[in-house]
C-alpha cells in the first residue's frame, strides 16, 4: 500500500485545473442504464470510485471504451445486481437502484453497512420507491426490488438526502404520471444529474431546488454530456494554498457553487478574488479562527470539513466546528492532533485552538476527506508528514500528488 511522504513548509505557487466532479459523475454513470444505446461522457475523472462504478455497470453488460468522451455502450443489460464486494467498498454503488428498476423492473442491490463516518442508511431512498409502487424485500443482505409498473408519486424526504434525491430522480423518469419530490437536495451534482437526464429527454422541473417534479416519459435517449468541475476538490486547494500561505491560481472551479465556502475562508481571512471559473488565491493578511456548521447545500459542505479544520488548526485564535450532516465525522482529529493541533470534539462539535505551527509525523485515515485533511497539514507542517491509506485520496482526488508537486510542494507517492 502505498504512501505519501511530504516534507512541509512550502508555499505552494502556481495554478492547478480542477478535475471532473465526483459526486456527478457516478450518478450520470449509473444514470446512462435509463437509456439504452451509446453515451459520451466528458471530463469524468480518473478516480478509485468512478473504477469501481463502471465494475458495477460491466456486472450488468455495460460497455466501456476509455478515452476522452468516455464512451458507455448501455444497448444491452444482462444483469441488475450490485454485489456486497462492491457496495462494501463504495455506498455510491447503491445509485444503480433508480435506473434498473426503471429500465428492468428489478433490481438486487447488497445493503450498504456501516462505514467509516456513521450509520448511513438507504431507508429513505427505499421508502420513495416503494411510494412509486416498488416492492422492496431485503434477503440475505441484499435489497431485492421489483415493480410490475413504476408510477409517479408525490415524495416527501425527511432528510435531503444526495443520493436518495438522485435515485429517485432517475427512476421518476421512466414513470407513468408525475412524481414529485418534496425537500430534495439542492447540491449542485444532483442539479447536473437533472440536466443530463433533461438531455437524454426526461422532462424535469425545478432542477436546483427544493421541489423537482417529473413527468415520466416513455423512453429516453442517449446524448453526450459534459461533468461539472467538482467543487470539493476546487475548495481543497483553497485550502491547502491558504495553510502554505501561497500563491495559487485554481482554475476550472465551479465559483458559483462555493459561495458558503468562499464567505468562510474569506472571514478567515485568506485573501482571494474570484472571476468567472477562477479562484486566485495571494499571500499575507493573518488567519484567524471562524466557526462553521455543516449543513445541506446550500449551507457549509460536510465534504469541506475536515480541510477547513485542517486550516483552522493554525489559525489565530479559536474556532468551533459543528458537524450536522453525518455522526462519527471527526475521525481525522485524532490524526490532526498527532500533528500538534490542539482539538477537542464534544459530541458533534470540535473545538479547534489555532498553533502557531504544526510538527511532521506519520499518520492515516480512514476516509477519504479525512485523508484530504492530513495532506493539508502535512503540506504546512514543520518537517516530514506521511499519510498512509493513500486508496482513500485515489478514491476522490484525480492526480493529487502530481497536481500538487506542480505547485511546487515537496511531496512524493512511495510503496510503503
Ligand atoms: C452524498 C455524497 C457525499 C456527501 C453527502 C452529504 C455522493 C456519491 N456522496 O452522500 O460525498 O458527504 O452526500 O453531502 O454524492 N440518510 C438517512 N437515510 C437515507 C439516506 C441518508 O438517514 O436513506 C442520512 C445519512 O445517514 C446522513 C444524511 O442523511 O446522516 C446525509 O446523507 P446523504 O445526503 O444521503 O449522503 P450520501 O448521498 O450518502
Amino acid at each position: 500500500m502505498d504512501k505519501i511522504v511530504i516534507e512541509g513548509g512550502v508555499a505552494l505557487k502556481g495554478e492547478v485545473s480542477v478535475s471532473g466532479a465526483k459526486n456527478a459523475a457516478l450518478p450520470i454513470l449509473a444514470a446512462t442504464l435509463l437509456a439504452p444505446g451509446i453515451h459520451y461522457l466528458s471530463n469524468v475523472p480518473p478516480l478509485a470510485d468512478i473504477r469501481t462504478m463502471k465494475k458495477v455497470l460491466e456486472l450488468m453488460g455495460v460497455k466501456f471504451q476509455e478515452g476522452e468522451p468516455l464512451v458507455v455502450d448501455t444497448s444491452h443489460l444482462t444483469g441488475w445486481m450490485a454485489p456486497y464486494e462492491v457496495v462494501k467498498t463504495m455506498r455510491a454503488a447503491v445509485l444503480v437502484l433508480g435506473p434498473l428498476v426503471a429500465r428492468v423492473h428489478q433490481a438486487s442491490v447488497s445493503l450498504p453497512g456501516g462505514c467509516a463516518i456513521g450509520a448511513r442508511p438507504i431507508d429513505l431512498h427505499l421508502k420513495g420507491l416503494e411510494a412509486m409502487g416498488v416492492k422492496i424485500t431485503l434477503n440475505q443482505g441484499y435489497v431485492e426490488a421489483k415493480v410490475k409498473e413504476l408510477r409517479g408519486a408525490e415524495i416527501i424526504l425527511d432528510f435531503p438526502t444526495v443520493t436518495g434525491t438522485e435515485n429517485l430522480l432517475m427512476a421518476a423518469t421512466l414513470a407513468k404520471g408525475t412524481t414529485r419530490i418534496v425537500n430534495a437536495a439542492q447540491e449542485p451534482e444532483v442539479a447536473d444529474l437533472a440536466r443530463f437526464l433533461t438531455v437524454l429527454g426526461a422532462k424535469i422541473q425545478g432542477i436546483g431546488t427544493d421541489v423537482l417534479t417529473i413527468e415520466g416519459v416513455n423512453a429516453l435517449k442517449p446524448a453526450p454530456y459534459q461533468i461539472m468541475p467538482d467543487r470539493i476538490e476546487a475548495g481543497t486547494y483553497l485550502a491547502a494554498a491558504a495553510i502554505t500561505r501561497g500563491e495559487v491560481r485554481i482554475v476550472n472551479a465551479p465559483v458559483q457553487h462555493l459561495t458558503a465556502v468562499l464567505e468562510k475562508f474569506h472571514e478567515a481571512g485568506v485573501q482571494f478574488t474570484t472571476k468567472d471559473n477562477l479562484i486566485a488565491v495571494k499571500p499575507g493578511g493573518s488567519l484567524v479562527g471562524v466557526d462553521v456548521k455543516t449543513l445541506p447545500y446550500p449551507g457549509f459542505p460536510t465534504d469541506m470539513q475536515a480541510q477547513f479544520m485542517a486550516l483552522m488548526s493554525v489559525a489565530k485564535g479559536a474556532s468551533v466546528i459543528t458537524e450536522t450532516i453525518f455522526e462519527d465525522r471527526f475521525i481525522h482529529v485524532s490524526e490532526l492532533r498527532r500533528l500538534g493541533a490542539d482539538i477537542s470534539v464534544s459530541g458533534n462539535q470540535a473545538v479547534v485552538r489555532g498553533r502557531r505551527y504544526l510538527m511532521g509525523a506519520p499518520v492515516m485515515a480512514t476516509d477519504l476527506r479525512a485523508s484530504a485533511s492530513l495532506v493539508i497539514a502535512g503540506l504546512a507542517a514543520r518537517g516530514v508528514t506521511e499519510v498512509h491509506r493513500v486508496y482513500h485520496l485515489d478514491r476522490g482526488y484525480a492526480n493529487l500528488t502530481e497536481k500538487l508537486e506542480a505547485l511546487g510542494a515537496r511531496i512524493k507517492r512511495v510503496p510503503a
